[in-house]
């Protein structure tokens, strides 16, 4: 049966449009129809594709996926070999690899690039359509992928033509990986299922792609960059900028962060712009290349030991090392929580000596299976505390000791338990010495109260003599006490002393982040401390009222509650609060002293910032949101829900002349 030719015409109308829309929502991040609607035409296309079965064309946008399993991976020889590149390490190094080329070629143009850490794959394209794709291999011969790398939804299985035309043949070259939010997700799912996890994203790459089956290479979210050619007919490509500018244009996804430099000191103001960014970076990239970008210069340098003499990597410092566990110790935190960590025989990462990494918590060391005297991998990325990424069984004498979690507080030997439903062990005793240390060092530090002078050291001495059992002692410290103390004289202890009775002041927020609730963080403690306003209302707040604040949820509120009920920490807070340290902007002196106002609407003759300051000035304070606390809410021009809100909890409206008369006009 004929196919009539509207269908014919029909069926190119639509996958034209879906891969428009493909290249825009998987490569260029901009799709412009929502998904229901490109799901309308990709069914519209599945339709007559199925009516009509003579037309399909492997290069259909149906046919990314189904291709059956393989038996095995078929060898592939690459035309021109896919060449691997030279490192380098430090500036220096890079210095004379430039000096090289310059003498070479002259005054070279270079393009630098983020290098990706994936699996290199070459593309073959034939008059515009994906016919095979091959994984590097060895560099001359390869394994073939073609029906794998089909799955990869950001792969145009057609090119699109450029000034009406596409090239005769295009054997683009570049990296297939895996986004390391992806690949954090996978692993997860995965050890959910109990199957091993993935050592890296580059691992996970070059597993999901070397799958057999097409199938499970489709479930894995795996990205492409392109960033090289081999063979090319039908398109002329002199430089690397063009090169990087030309295969957006074909449909083929490019890394945007290329440069070009012409200079070592541009080179190495792109390399530490890169290097601040890794974190931030989507993909795992452990270097630079920097590759000189006229063609004909590359030709000219040639090759040497199956790496070009015209590009390099420039490598970052590695991010991850080799070492030994020596012992697995456990730190008693300020919540009593039990961190097991792993004390290890320095080494260098990232550019820092580590000694110790954390192993979070008891699951989660045997979940990694880590052992005191294995072999580890330790990580160290951006700011990030170190941590112990996996043990090397294969290095195991048979002498490692397996952990358990102590039945007993390795600081005051009180009994640990595990609460329910949480993953951390703890002491419960209060009074334990390790507890109060890390209380009262997590008080002092800058985020905190910030009282300079109380360093670690001197928390220990402290607490170990009994001069400091809670935050509050701190206030009742007197110079006798401390002078008789090693490495102390009368000076330094004036100036603790100073720095402590400064603390008094601390702003409510600080105040509330440095007592050191569990789950209070700086950003929760702010938002306490703007509804409550004072130490003394927050700690008889209801879990209900705490619940009702934007941005406290039923954790914190719960914490924060338990925190308050306990006798010693009601205790802890009557004291500092009769010892002064109220926290700033809790009730002052003034004519609105102790009052909560809200503003709803315009005023008339004030901004609401000069409003907010006149109340503040007063004495009394502003809360964002309607609540119980509230003693007025001032009501202008154009009210809005607060106003509602008010009236359903029947506290006193203000018209904007009441609110200047109860200020004193
Ligand atoms: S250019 C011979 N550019 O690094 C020149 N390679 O260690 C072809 N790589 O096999 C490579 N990102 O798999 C180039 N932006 C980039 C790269 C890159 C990652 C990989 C590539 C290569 C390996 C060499």
């Amino acid at each position: 049966m004929a196919v009539p030719e509207e269908v014919r015409r029909r069926v190119e109308a639509l996958r034209a449009e879906i891969r428009r829309h493909d290249h825009l929502y998987h490569v260029l991040d901009r799709p412009e129809i929502p998904d229901a609607e490109y799901d309308k035409l990709f069914r519209e296309l599945v339709a007559l594709e199925e009516a009509y079965p003579e037309l399909v064309t492997p290069d259909s946008p149906t046919q990314r996926a189904g291709a059956p399993p393989a038996e095995e991976f078929r060898p592939v020889p690459h035309a021109i070999p896919m060449l691997s590149l030279q490192n380098c390490f430090s500036l220096e190094e890079f210095r004379e690899w430039d000096e090289r080329v310059r003498r070479a070629v002259g005054d070279p143009e270079y393009v630098c690039e983020p290098k990706l850490d994936g699996l290199s794959v070459e593309l073959v394209y034939v008059d515009g359509v994906f016919t095979l794709g091959s994984t590097r291999g060895d560099g001359r011969v390869g394994e073939e992928v073609t029906a794998n790398l089909r799955t990869i939804r950001q792969l145009p299985l057609r090119l699109f033509p450029l000034d009406g035309k596409v090239p005769r043949l295009l054997e683009v070259r570049g990296e297939v990986y895996m986004e390391k939010a992806a690949f954090r997700k996978l692993n997860e799912e995965r050890a959910k299922r109990g199957e091993p996890e993935f050592a890296n994203p580059r691992n996970a790459a070059a597993g999901s792609l070397r799958q057999l089956d097409p199938a499970v290479t489709a479930s894995r979210p795996l990205k492409l960059f392109l960033y090289h050619v081999g063979r090319v007919e039908g398109l002329e490509l002199r430089t690397q900028v063009e090169l990087l500018t030309t295969l957006p244009k074909l449909g083929l996804p490019v890394n945007p962060r290329w440069r070009v430099c012409r200079t070592v000191d541009e080179v190495e103001a792109f390399y530490q712009e890169l290097l601040r960014e890794r974190e931030r970076l989507p993909y795992a990239t452990d270097g630079m290349v920097v590759k000189v970008n006229d063609f004909r210069a590359r030709e000219a340098l040639g090759e040497i030991a199956r790496a070009p003499r015209w590009a390099i990597a420039y490598k970052f410092p590695a991010e991850e090392a080799v070492t030994r566990v020596r012992e697995i110790a456990v730190q008693v935190g300020r919540t009593g929580a039990l961190t097991p960590v792993a004390i290890l025989e320095p080494v260098e990462v990232s550019g820092v000596t580590v000694s110790r990494a954390t192993l979070h918590n008891e699951d989660e060391v045997h979940r990694k299976d880590v052992r005191a005297g294995d072999w580890v991998v330790v990580r160290r990325a951006g700011e990030v505390i170190p941590e112990v990424v996996r043990p090397l069984p294969e290095r195991r004498t048979g002498d490692e000791v397996p952990f358990r979690m102590p039945t007993h507080c390795p600081a005051c030997g009180g009994p640990v338990v595990r609460p329910p439903g949480e993953a951390a062990h703890r002491c419960e005793n209060i009074s334990c010495p390790a507890r109060i240390k890390e209380s009262i060092r997590h008080y002092a530090s800058r985020r905190g109260a910030d009282i300079e002078g109380l360093g670690e050291k001197l928390v220990d001495t402290l607490v170990e003599r009994g001069l400091v059992r809670r935050i509050s002692d701190l206030y009742r410290l007197r110079k006798e006490d401390l002078v008789p103390l090693p490495r102390m004289g009368e000076k330094s202890a004036e100036n603790l002393l100073r720095a402590i009775e400064g603390s008094k002041g601390l702003p409510l927020p600080r105040l509330l982040y440095a007592l050191g609730i569990p789950h209070v963080g700086e950003r929760a403690a702010e938002l306490l401390a703007e509804h409550f306003g004072s130490l003394e209302r927050l700690s008889a707040a209801g879990e209900e009222e705490l619940t009702g604040i934007r941005g406290v949820g039923p954790e914190i509120a719960a914490s924060v509650r338990s925190f308050f009920q306990n006798e010693e920490n009601r205790k802890l807070v009557a004291e500092l609060v009769a010892l002064g340290v109220a926290g700033k902007g809790a009730p002052a002196r003034g004519p609105l002293a102790g009052k909560t106002f809200v503003f709803t609407g315009a005023l008339d003759g004030l901004t609401r910032a000069q409003a907010e300051k006149l109340v503040e000035s007063l004495g009394g304070r502003v809360a964002s949101g309607v609540s119980r606390n509230v003693d007025y809410v001032v009501v202008g021009r154009d009210p809005g829900e607060k106003l509602v809100r008010a009236r359903e909890l029947g506290i006193p409206l203000l018209t904007e002349a009441e609110f200047r008369a109860l200020g004193g006009g």
